[in-house]
């Protein structure tokens, strides 16, 4: 007997090989992900199993292991589970102190830096980690992602004074304030009671002034099309990167990059693809991330032999685009000015005869599946249900050809 998972409103049987990411995605959970391959921790779940691979776990803090969280694109369940998607009061973060303030109306005003990003909004909230055991005090974030704002700002709640640690006491704060520099955990976000969405409404960003002098220093084209050609061969090897292009032919990243990078450089119309934010909208990529990839691209520069000048010169085209790729949660596609979401599921009736990209089997038109907007895979009905085990599918009218 496969394992079964339950998530949410769904319970899937397990097919042999699979994740549970991609059983939940098969059954049309709406369970985030992005990379599918262990780096980027969206798809953190929360898991009954308490003998789960310690593949689910690599790299995961001791606390959130303690707290059963697995990655769900590295699971590969042995038994039935229970999944559950993360919750705030088990996310803790490790902050440093920029400054500490009490105005004369009692505000408690904290700045200070996270040691790893925490995705929120302008008003969610955030608990001050005390003495094991005691209650925490609430703050709320007045600081706003969406702006950009780099370090992070919150202010204490009403009535939440007698919680703070002793670190934040009245007689610290009249006496100066913590030292900059202090260091504490934060337990959350918690939601904001009446959640502040602010929209972000990056503007099209544009490459800078064409510089054709170096596509003629790069053999017209020719050391440029050699850079990408080695430099995808690493991405598609690289542990880090190739999950994103699960699904990419390697011809067509350099294709695209090729034409992308000469239309820049050259100012030649000759790209016919994405914008960048839109290309890269449902990518959850770290400026971090972004550096490890600038750090790929350099060094292949320069093994081809750019000189440090042409490097500077090649790189201004891709680090410009850094703010429409860095973030910490999916964008919508923006298209004519409007926002367009594609991620989630849609469901369709097949036209034409088609095949399930889970189990292999044969789905006829007229049958309704469910398919993934941005993967584009298709989930015949059986698959869909999630009782279906490991044996391969038939169609759902049951007529399909003898062979
Ligand atoms: C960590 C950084 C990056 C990752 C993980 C990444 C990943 C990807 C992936 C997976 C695709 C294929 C999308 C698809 O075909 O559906 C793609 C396409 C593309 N990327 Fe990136 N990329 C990164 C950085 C960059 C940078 C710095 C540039 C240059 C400005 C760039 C320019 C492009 C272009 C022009 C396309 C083609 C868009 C299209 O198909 O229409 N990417 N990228
Ligand atoms: S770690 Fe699972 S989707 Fe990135």
């Amino acid at each position: 007997m496969n394992p079964t998972l339950r998530y949410k409103s769904h319970t899937v049987t397990l097919q042999s090989g699979e994740t549970a990411l991609d059983a939940l995605l098969r059954v049309g959970a709406d369970i985030p992900f992005s990379c599918k391959g262990g780096s980027c921790h969206t798809c953190m779940v929360r898991c009954s199993d308490t003998a789960a691979p310690s593949e689910a776990r690599k790299g995961l803090p001791a606390h959130l292991v303690q707290a059963g969280y697995v990655l769900a694109c590295k699971y590969q369940p042995q038994a039935d589970a229970q999944l559950e998607p993360r919750r705030p009061e088990d996310m803790l973060t490790r902050c440093v102190l920029t400054e500490a303030s009490a105005g004369a109306d009692g505000r408690v005003v904290l700045q200070f830096e996270a040691a790893s990003e925490i995705k929120y909004q302008r008003g969610d909230r955030l608990r001050l980690v005390g003495a094991p055991g005691a209650r925490e005090a609430e703050f709320e974030l007045t600081s706003d992602p969406a702006a950009g704002d780099f370090l992070l700002q919150a202010e204490l709640l009403p009535g939440e004074a007698a919680h703070c640690p002793d670190w934040l006491s009245r007689e610290q704060l009249a006496a100066g304030g913590p030292a900059f520099g202090h260091e504490f955990d934060v337990r959350g976000p918690f939601p904001a009671p009446a959640a502040v969405a602010a929209a972000s409404d990056a503007g099209e960003t544009r490459p800078p002034p064409p510089d054709p002098a170096l596509w003629a220093e790069l053999g017209d084209g020719r050391i440029a099309r050699q850079v990408l050609e080695a430099f995808y061969a690493r991405v598609y090897e690289d542990e880090r990167l190739r999950h994103f292009f699960e699904g990419v032919t390697m011809d067509r990243s350099i294709d695209k990059q090729f034409s992308f990078l000469k239309q820049c450089i050259t100012g030649e119309k000759v790209y016919m693809g994405d914008r960048p934010r839109n290309a890269h909208h449902w990518m959850i990529i770290s400026n971090e991330l972004f550096d490890y990839r600038q750090q790929l691209m350099k060094q292949t520069l320069q093994e081809h032999g750019l000189s440090a000048e042409q490097i500077e010169r090649w790189t201004r085209y891709e680090e410009v685009f850094r703010p429409d790729m860095v973030k910490s949660e999916p964008w919508p596609r923006r298209m004519g000015g409007v926002d367009v979401m594609r991620e989630g599921f849609g469901e369709e009736v097949l036209l034409v005869d088609s095949v399930c990209d889970y189990c292999g089997g044969e789905v006829l038109s007229g049958t309704p599946v469910l398919f993934h907007l941005r993967l584009g895979k298709v989930s015949c009905p059986a698959c869909a249900s999630g009782v279906r085990g490991a044996q391969p599918c038939a169609t759902a009218n049951e007529t399909s050809t003898a062979s």
